[in-house]
């Protein structure tokens, strides 16, 4: 989805070389969350110019687009202010025209970048073209540069933060943007990252809240009136009802503002190569840096919520978001899961003592006991980690479980009630309909939990409580290694929660032992590869669509392996609940038919055992994977990809592995970009 990057510059020297360059490279590492072109805006040559550059297609192609346009790569700038983005097209076609930035007018008075979605865009749209103002693209964005035009050039000696707030209080939708100048954010988070010579005074930015809101009683009902009718836009608000605080962090003693520069994004893997120290702003937070400091403004009236936000130091490291030695960051992510899933655990769950410690649920975790239900929610992969866990939550807890796919729960408008515990799993923590199914669960009231692999993610930062997977950034586009994170994490969760059941205490030591063998196994799954991938060449190739066969806790496995296949490979691929064979499917299946069948043991062997033979006696060849040896798969003839056993419940973790190098070595040997499918992001941050 969309990426944003601004670099700004304070009393710190910096050629426009630099400058462009800081971006573009911003905006490479943004690359992996999936867009269709990308622009920048920096400043021109004379005093309040500004350059813009706008390409379709990917970065490099817009770093071809500005070494053409021949800009003045040495003029020099004490301190400046630069945006940049990444675009993902919700509202118009990828064109020239609709890259972001967006500008106010000709002269570029105010440019912005935007990430999410403006709903009432039209009728902003409607309401300023009334006022003389002329569109020039199809998107929402373009609504936000014009009407900060529009109440500035009212009100021409308005603070900009005073701006920002009446602008983006006539914004409706999940947004995250740059203004030039300013930065207000509301979902998705942007995170800023800092950099000074000198160490700063103190590790906190203040938080100014408004009195009542920004505006003043009357301007407000004024406003409302005016979102409905789209008939008068507002008067900006009063900015005596704002204070000025000084931004401690960036003074020196004598308290002048120090030479600084800040690196402003949708995501700390494009700033953790400037800096460490970074802010994550939270909903509804407008950063405002003007002369070499950072305030922070809410448009809300303190409502008992932190009135600082901490400049924390992230832990990623450069080589984390790096390829290294493998050709692709699926690749590389598939391959580190023997230690991600081992930082999943680090910590937590402690194998000799027979102990799991989840520190981010210690104060609810009786709560949760009690609760009435524990509902899952989540979309994509995410969802896949929920179904799979299941099983193992109904049978260590007793509570009843849902597991909800957010957009459809969201469609259905679900009950919730006071009493339920609902559980949000997401890699990026960003994904719309999760927040928003997020949103609504705590409007009712329930307990939220999430389970998120991106800190500082709006979802990570709205929940109640929760465990973060600790896998690492995860680049591709394709989720594998949070996939196993989240579905270790969840199995944790379920032993948190059953610590205090005597009937369960056998099992819950045998899930922990298992837990302790799987990185190990996974490195004896890692070895297929080479098999895997000739495996590929020689069945599927060329192949119009592929089965994937699957009972009990092994149908989410194959649902999982069906997504990755599909968005990876583009081959149409199909999971089905091998009960379920006889009732209809099995019309598909013939001789020619590629199918793969999960068949480890298990409780249900014996009838997935059943829809294998139903496969047999139709002349279809599945492949099958199982665990090594088993007798029943001895025929020579009978291709077999054998994963070790381990705990019946934990044993979809080792078998979605071979699913995931299946999709991966199948795009490879299409000549796909396996790290930037078509048609598909990383964070899906619109609806
Ligand atoms: C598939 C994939 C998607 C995501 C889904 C949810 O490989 O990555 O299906 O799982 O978009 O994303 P998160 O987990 O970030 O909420």
């Amino acid at each position: 989805m969309c990426g944003i990057f601004g670099y700004i510059n304070y009393l710190v020297e910096r050629d426009r070389q630099f400058i462009i360059d800081t971006l573009l490279n911003g905006l490479s590492r943004l690359e992996y969350r999936g867009y269709d072109s990308a622009g920048m805006a920096v400043d021109g040559d004379k005093k309040n110019e500004v350059q813009a550059f706008k390409e379709v297609g990917k970065v490099a192609k817009l770093r071809e687009l500005i070494a053409e346009s021949k800009p003045d790569m040495t003029k020099s700038f004490e301190s400046h202010a630069g945006i940049s983005h990444t675009r993902w097209a919700t509202h118009g076609t990828p064109t020239r025209q609709n890259c972001h930035p967006h500008r106010s007018d000709a002269t570029w008075e105010f440019a912005v970048v935007h990430n999410g979605i403006i709903t009432n865009y039209k009728e902003l749209k409607a309401l300023l073209e009334s006022k003389g103002f002329r569109f020039e693209t199809e998107t929402d964005t373009e609504c936000i540069a014009k009407l900060a035009k529009y109440l500035y050039d009212q009100h021409p000696d308005i603070e900009f933060t005073v701006l920002a707030k009446a602008v983006i209080k006539e914004l409706e939708g999940a947004f995250g943007l740059l203004l030039k100048l300013s930065l207000p954010a509301r979902v998705p988070p942007l995170v800023i990252g800092v950099r000074t010579s000198k160490k700063m005074k103190v590790d906190f930015v203040d938080v100014e809240f408004s009195e009542e809101g920004a505006l003043p009683a009357e301007q407000a009902s004024q406003n409302a009136a005016i979102k409905k009718s789209s008939a008068s836009l507002l008067a900006p608000p009063d900015k005596s009802l704002l204070h000025r605080s000084q931004s401690r962090a960036f003074l020196s003693d004598d308290g002048i503002p120090q030479p600084a520069e800040f690196f402003l994004s949708s995501d700390p893997s494009a700033i953790v190569e400037h800096t460490k120290k970074v802010l994550y702003l939270e909903d509804d937070d407008i950063a405002h840096i003007h002369e070499g400091q950072l305030n922070i403004h809410r448009l809300t009236k303190n409502d008992g919520t932190s009135n600082v936000r901490t400049i924390q130091t992230i832990e990623l490291e450069l080589q984390e978001i790096m390829k290294g030695k493998f050709d692709h960051f699926m690749q590389k992510e598939i391959f580190e899961q023997p230690e991600s899933i081992v930082n999943t655990m680090r910590g937590r769950l402690d194998t000799v003592n027979k102990k799991v410690t989840l520190g981010g649920l210690r104060q609810y975790i009786s709560t949760i006991r009690r609760c009435r239900r524990l509902i899952f929610i989540a979309c994509g992969t995410s969802y896949h980690s929920c179904m799979a866990v299941r099983g193992v939550f109904e049978e260590l807890t007793e509570i009843p479980i849902a597991v909800e796919l957010a957009s459809d729960f969201l469609d259905r408008q679900a009950p919730v009630f006071r009493d339920d515990t609902c559980v949000f799993v997401s890699q990026s923590g960003e994904t719309a309909d999760s927040l928003m199914a997020l949103r609504y669960c705590l409007e009712r009231g329930a307990l939220t939990v999430g389970v998120v692999n991106v800190v500082g993610s709006s979802i990570s930062l709205l929940t109640h409580c929760g465990v973060h997977i600790n896998a690492g950034p995860e680049i591709g586009v394709a989720s594998t290694k949070a996939y196993t994170s989240q579905f270790v994490a969840m199995v944790m969760f379920a032993l948190s929660l059953s610590e205090d059941r005597a009937s369960k205490h056998q099992r819950r030591e045998e899930i922990m032992e298992g837990l302790g063998k799987i990185s190990e196994q996974f490195r004896e799954i890692l070895k297929l590869n080479d098999s895997i991938k000739d495996m590929c060449a020689k069945f599927f190739k060329d192949q119009k669509s592929l089965l994937l066969l699957g009972r009990g806790a092994q149908f989410p496995t194959a649902l999982e392996g069906a997504l990755k296949i599909k968005e990876i490979s583009y081959l149409h691929c199909e999971a089905v609940m091998s009960g379920e064979l006889k009732h209809g499917v099995l019309a598909l299946v013939d001789e020619n038919l590629p199918i793969i069948m999960i068949l480890t043991r298990d409780n249900l062997f014996t009838k997935s055992l059943n829809a294998y033979q139903q496969v047999i006696a139709r002349g279809g060849r599945p492949i099958v994977i199982c665990n090594p040896d088993d007798p029943e798969f001895s025929a020579a003839q009978t291709e077999k990809i054998a994963v070790p056993k381990t705990v019946d419940c934990l044993q979809g973790l080792l078998n979605v592995i071979p699913l995931q190098l299946v999709s991966y070595w199948l795009a490879v040997g299409e000549g796909l970009n396996v790290d930037f499918p078509r048609n598909l992001a990383k964070s899906v941050t619109v609806e």
